[in-house]
This record gives C-alpha cells, structure tokens and sequence, in this order.
C-alpha cells in the first residue's frame, strides 16, 4: 500500500467533512510505515511505531474514519472496541485474542491475492472436477473416431458449464469434510490445535456420508474452497500473512475511554477495566503472542486508539499506558456549516440514501438548498440546546421531517416530491424552541 499522504487526505475527504488534523496525523503513520519497510533490516527494527489517540466528543467522526480506512487499506486491519474484553483469568474475550484477530485477516488478504495469481489453475480444476460428473468416462477400448466425439463433446460441456448453462443441474459431489471452518478465532491456539485434530478425525470416518447433491452453481463455489485449499500452499500464506500483521498490521482501538478510570467514579471501580489496561501494555510495547498460525511480534504493529472522553479523561488511563500513545490529536465538534456539508457532499450522505430508498418505491424526492441549510441550522441548535451528539443529530432530525412522507410514499409513484425550507420549518421548529419536546423528540 503506497498512497502519499496526500492521497490518503484526500479519499478520506470523501467521505468525512474537515478533522483535518486527525486526518493528517494518521496518513502520515501510515506512509511512515511504508518509508520504515524500505529501509535496511537493522534500521527497520529501531524504527518503533508512534501510535495514535483520538480524541472527540461523541458523533465528530473517529469510528468513521477508521471504517474507511478498513475499506481503502490493503494491509492487515482491525476495528476492535476496548470495552469488549476482559481481564486474562475472568470469562470472557482476552486482549491477546484482537493479535489474534489481525492475524486471521491477514491470512484472508493473502489468501484473496493468491486465489487472483492462481485463478486460471483453480478455474481449470473447478471445470474439469464438475465436467467430470456430468459427462460419463468414455468406455475402455473405444474406437479412435469415438475418442475425437468424445474430446469434442467433452469441450463444449466445459463451455457449457463455464457459461452457467448448467448451473441448475444437480450433481453428486464429495464434499471433504476440512472444508469447514470453524469460528475459534477466539479459542487460544491450544484449544485451536485441538479442534482442529477433531475434525480431521471425524472427516476420515464420516467419508462414505460425505456424497451431497447440489446445483452446479453451489458447485462451483464448494470446489473452488477445495481448489485453493489443494493448489495454495498453506504454509507460505501463513509464513507472508504474519510477516505482514507483523510489520504493516493496524488495530483501530475505539472506545478506549470506556476502560479508563475516571477520578469521580473512585473507590466504587470495576478492577476488570484496570486489569486490561494492564493487559493491553505487553501488546502496544511489543511482545509475543502464539496463534494457530505461528508466533507474531507485536512491536511494529500500530495502534490507533480513540474515545470521546465525556466521563473520563486521557489521564485517566493508568501512567504507563498514556504514554505508549505518543500522537494526541483532538476532532472538532461540528458547527452548521459542517453539518451542511455533511449532509451535502459526503459519498454516502444520508440525504442520498433517502433519495435513493424512496426511489425504490417510483418517487422522486428532491430537497431545496435553502431546506439542507435549514436542516444544519436546526440540528446545530438542537446540539447546542441539548446534548452534543454532532451528526447523529441530522438522522434524528432527518427522520422527523420524512417520516410521514415515506410512510406514504407508494402514493407519489411517478411524481416529484420537494423539501422547502417551509416544509422543514413547519416539522421541527416547534420542537427544537422548545427544549423540553426536543429532548424527547430529537
Ligand atoms: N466529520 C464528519 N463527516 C461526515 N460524517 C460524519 C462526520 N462526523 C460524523 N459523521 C457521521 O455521523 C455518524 C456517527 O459518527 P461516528 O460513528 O464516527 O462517531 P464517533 O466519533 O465514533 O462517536 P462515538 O464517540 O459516539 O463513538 C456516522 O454516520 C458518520 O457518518
Ligand atoms: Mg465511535
């Protein structure tokens, strides 16, 4: 992956309005990762990742712009939230298992790139294995003229089911029992290992039940699972897939605010939220972890961490964590001429998911520039008046002011229906004076 920060900015600008600084911040993380893996290897293991926390109040944009990093990046990346694990000893998911996790996607990304590079092969093997089921053997002995029939036949059934002319049919098809995966990405590798012996064992005696009928389509997609199971090799996409978690793997840390201790609450504290601090220090510092794929470094792999912060602060975290988060980078709260945009030029704004939703049923909705100006103004106000929930606010707004409509929409097929800024004063503006209505209401 070798976007410039600059092109990083710049896909992000698509889809989420300013925090321009954080922005900055975690382009150039990434880029310097790709500067550091161009290095002589002495130089490339003094070279430490500087990992990153977020900081914003609820609604600004931080789970967002780590979605579409997940999307645009290509190398390893989770999105895991802090609040979900548990103290090592308690029931419950351990902060090893996310090391774990990244692996496991790293594993699915080589396996994608090499599943493209041998695609030809594993067609081939696919098309051949159901050709062979449809078409019986040509007897031993058969004529020479016979044969070329046969040859040709069997070419134009390959054809055939290349096109999909045969994906109804029905076949009698092996299916090997290893096909099946099982979800154990949180099992530790132990117990992997262990249910991982399970099923072969099971597989070699169920073998004579393992005939199933199914469609040539279903076909298709079973086979080509057993084609890159036999034709991959599994030990080099494992060995590549934990070389790169290793040095280019991201784990996008939401929520981290949630197991900080915040002063006020003291004395009356859930200890577990302490102890996965103190689990989480080993991985962000650099330390061991074994998966059933083999044992992964933790050092170079970076850590983006954010969290809103309402109850609790930054320096809440216990010392030593704080400072395994060197980069500190604050998002706005959003003002009017934000939320306009928002709503106005983000790829997926909710505006046009309204559009297109309605257009579903023949209407065509259209919305007044004066009437999305309206919209940010009343969300804005409402925002200051009550909670700060930042754009979270337009879809409660939003909502409010097409809901009747779309509930009716079937009625205008084939028409236009407008939103004026009359319209949208005539919904809400009763509402958003009124602070007690709008805290019910919006
Ligand atoms: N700056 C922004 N630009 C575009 N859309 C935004 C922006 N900020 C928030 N949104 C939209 O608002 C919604 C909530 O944003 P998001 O999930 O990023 O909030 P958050 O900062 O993670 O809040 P929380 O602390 O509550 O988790 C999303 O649908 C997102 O698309
Ligand atoms: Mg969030």
């Amino acid at each position: 992956m070798n976007l410039t920060p600059k092109e990083i900015v710049e896909y992000l600008d698509q889809y989420v309005i300013g925090q321009k600084s954080a922005k900055k911040t975690i382009a150039l993380a990434l880029r310097t990762r790709y500067r550091r893996m161009q290095l002589d290897e002495d130089l490339q293991n003094e070279i430490m990742p500087k990992n990153i926390l977020m900081i914003g109040s609820t609604g600004v944009g931080k789970t967002e712009i780590s979605r579409r990093l997940a999307k645009m990046m290509r190398v390893p990346f989770i999105k895991v939230e802090a609040s979900k694990y548990t103290e090592v000893g308690f029931v419950g998911r351990d902060v090893e298992s996310m090391i774990r996790d990244l692996v496991v996607n790293a594993i699915s990304i080589v396996k994608a790139e090499q599943e493209e590079a041998n695609r030809e092969k594993i067609d081939n093997y696919v098309i051949n294995k159901i050709v062979e089921k449809l078409l019986p053997p040509l007897p031993e002995g058969a004529s020479e003229s016979k044969k070329d029939d046969y040859q040709r036949l069997l070419e134009s059934m390959e054809k055939r089911v290349e096109s999909g002319e045969m994906d109804d049919k029905i076949i009698e098809l092996e299916v090997s029992k290893l096909n099946v995966e099982f979800d154990d990405t949180g099992l530790p590798p132990e117990m992997a290992k262990v249910q991982e012996s399970f099923s072969k064992v099971f597989a070699t005696i169920n073998k004579e039940d393992n005939k199933k009928e199914v469609t040539v389509k279903d076909a298709k997609v079973l086979l080509r699972q057993e084609a890159s199971q036999k034709l991959l090799d599994a030990s080099s996409v494992n060995a590549e897939a934990l070389r790169r978690a290793e040095n280019g793997g991201i784990i996008f840390l939401d929520e981290i605010d949630k197991i900080a201790l915040s002063e006020k609450s003291s004395g009356r504290n859930d200890p577990s939220k302490e102890g996965v601090q103190r689990d989480l220090l080993p991985i962000v510092e650099g330390s061991s972890v074994s998966t059933k794929y083999g044992t992964i470094n933790t050092d170079h792999i970076l850590f983006i961490a954010a969290g809103a912060f309402h109850v609790s602060k930054p320096s809440d975290l216990i010392p030593e964590l704080q400072g395994r988060f060197p980069l500190r980078v604050e998002l706005e709260s959003l003002t009017e001429e934000t939320l306009y945009q928002i709503l106005t030029q983000t790829q997926n704004s909710l505006l046009k998911q309204y559009v297109a939703l309605l257009s579903v049923e023949g209407m065509t909705l259209e919305f007044d520039d004066a009437a999305i100006r309206a919209i940010a103004k009343l969300a804005h106000r409402a925002n200051e008046n009550t909670e700060d929930i930042g754009a979270r606010r337009l879809h409660t707004v939003l909502e409010n002011i097409l809901e009747e409509i779309s509930f009716v929409a079937d009625e205008y097929e084939g028409k236009t229906f407008t939103i004026t800024k009359e319209l949208v004063h005539e919904k809400l503006e009763e509402v958003v004076e009124d602070d007690d209505l709008s805290r019910y209401i919006l």
